[in-house]
């Protein structure tokens, strides 16, 4: 047996068992509620694209029936939607490998042990890869363009064998909370922060609150 097999068959310790965990609820809380933050101020700076949303959700769950786990993942621009999102606030602003031999990569030299910078938050907002990139446009992610997307370009989950191990969850729950804008709509109002400020305290926020106003749809309804 070889010493890697063997290690790989070793059980975690206490320690390491305790260490994954904490990660698991600081790796996984802050970055799913700031997204959906920031998804919630994108939709409703943009209520034509909030209303087509809930249209999406209406037809998937109609008579506002409870969203099952297909349902969610069937909904295409429900994933556009957070696709978009995530390329412009990407939560985890760059990624870090550490260089495992010394190396020349484009001219520059890279010796064992340096720290390698990836700027993603840079990346996604490089008009060279994203047709007016300030602009929150979740048809860039359609079942059309998507596949125009170079992958090396578009990384909010990281990417190779160190990527999120949380992407899925991650994705399917935050989908799972934007279904409830079958009951509500969101709009500004005067204590939103237009344009959002950020700010980096290590992962990408907000500089205040996102606060927004919160209305119930079957009182629109009622009403009109
Ligand atoms: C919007 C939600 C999330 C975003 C944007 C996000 C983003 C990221 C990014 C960029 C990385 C670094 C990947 C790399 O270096 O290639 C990462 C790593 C990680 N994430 Fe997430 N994450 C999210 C949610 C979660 C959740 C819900 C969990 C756990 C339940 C989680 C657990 C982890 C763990 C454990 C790592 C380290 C993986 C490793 O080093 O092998 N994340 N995440
Ligand atoms: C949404 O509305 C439906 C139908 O009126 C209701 O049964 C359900 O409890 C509501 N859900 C939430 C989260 O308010």
């Amino acid at each position: 047996m070889s010493n890697s097999t063997a290690w790989s068959l070793s059980v975690l310790s206490d320690t390491e068992i305790m260490a994954q965990s904490i990660i698991f609820i600081f790796g996984g809380y802050e970055t799913t509620s700031s997204t959906l933050a920031f998804a919630l101020y994108l939709l409703d700076t943009h209520p034509d694209i909030q209303k087509k949303l809930q249209e999406e959700i209406d037809v998937a769950l109609p008579n506002k029936a409870p969203p099952s786990y297909d349902k969610v993942m069937e909904m295409e621009y429900l994933d556009m939607v957070l696709s978009e999102t995530l390329r412009l606030y990407t939560i985890s602003d760059r990624l870090e490998r550490v260089c495992k031999q010394d190396m020349e990569m484009g001219g520059v030299f890279i010796p064992k042990g340096s720290v390698v910078m990836v700027p993603i938050f840079s990346l996604h907002r490089d008009p060279q890869y994203w047709p007016e990139p300030e602009e929150f446009r979740p048809e860039r992610f359609s079942k059309e363009n998507k596949g125009r997307i170079n992958p090396y370009v578009y990384m909010p989950f990281g990417y190779g064998p160190r990527n999120c191990i949380g992407m899925r969850f991650a994705l399917m729950n935050m989908k799972l909370a934007l279904t409830k804008l079958q009951n509500f709509s969101f709009q500004p109002c005067k204590e939103t922060q237009i344009p959002l400020k950020l700010h980096r305290k290590p992962l990408l926020k907000p500089e205040k609150l996102i606060v927004l106003k919160v209305v119930p749809r079957d009182v629109l309804i009622t009403g009109a």
